[in-house]
């Protein structure tokens, strides 16, 4: 392990032996989709800032697992605010992980995550330089992928962290006439933002996108992360 903010893997020890292991490191999932979906999109300039500050702001947990005879052990949950902890260290602000199954959304829960309910949407702003916020939309169905959506804020904002607000939507499945199968337009009065206070509270707060009609917003599809 090294000081840098790259693709990093914590290991969890007991007496020696390798019991749990969680990947952790920059959201490249997260900006591929985001470079996947808004390239010809979004003029480059601004992706290219945009995906300069998911890559030194949004941390993820792509992976993380237990021995099996070391489960219920309170491991899971060690290794989960470890890496929380790594990405914070590294300057990270946002923390997103994808999880598959009840164990590791209720681990993602007790480590202080909000893990949204299947069939929402899943909506990520970034406010760009010129206070331009620019705005992704996925949707969650994890009856049709398996996955869920976790999000956690890791530090709390301030100065000029304000530029990532993460919320949900309700379910976003059609599209709104515009010939691409990624775009959609919100009604910005139903996003319900999320942030965490000092005493590690998430509030959900119903509000306005500020200048949203400025907006483009778009669906970011799901790619596999990189190795
Ligand atoms: C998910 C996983 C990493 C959890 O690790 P763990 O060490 O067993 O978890 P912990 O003991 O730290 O438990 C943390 C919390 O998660 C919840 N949890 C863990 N296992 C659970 C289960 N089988 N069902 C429901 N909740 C569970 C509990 O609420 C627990 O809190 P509690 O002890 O206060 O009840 C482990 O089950 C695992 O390796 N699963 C297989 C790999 C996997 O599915 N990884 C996640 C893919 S996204």
């Amino acid at each position: 392990m090294d000081d840098r903010f790259g693709p990093t893997l914590v290991g969890a020890f007991l007496d020696d032996r390798l019991v749990g292991v969680a990947l952790v490191g920059p959201a490249q999932e997260y900006s591929a989709a985001l470079a996947a979906t808004c390239r010809g999109v979004w003029p480059s300039r601004l992706l290219d800032d945009a995906l300069y500050l998911v890559g030194t702001e949004i941390a993820e947990t792509p992976g993380i697992a237990v021995v099996p005879d070391h489960r219920a052990e309170g491991i899971g949950l060690r290794l989960k605010r470890y890496c929380d902890l790594w990405a914070a260290q590294h300057g990270a602000y946002l923390m997103f992980s994808r999880p598959t199954n009840k164990a590791a959304c209720r681990l993602n829960e007790k480590a202080g995550h909000k893990v949204l309910e299947g069939d929402v949407s899943f909506v990520t702003q970034i406010v760009d330089a010129q206070d331009r916020p620019l705005t992704g939309v996925v949707r969650i169905d994890p009856a049709c992928d398996g996955s869920f959506q976790a999000f956690r804020q890791l530090t709390v904002a301030d100065g000029l962290m304000w530029r990532f607000r993460v919320g949900q939507y309700p379910a976003v499945s059609q599209v709104d006439g515009t010939g691409d199968d990624h775009a959609v337009r919100i009604d910005p009065g139903h996003i319900a933002w999320y942030e965490w206070d000092r005493s590690g509270l998430v509030r959900s707060v119903l509000a306005p996108a500020p200048r949203l009609e400025h907006d483009v917003s778009m669906g970011l599809r799901r790619v596999s992360m990189e190795s």
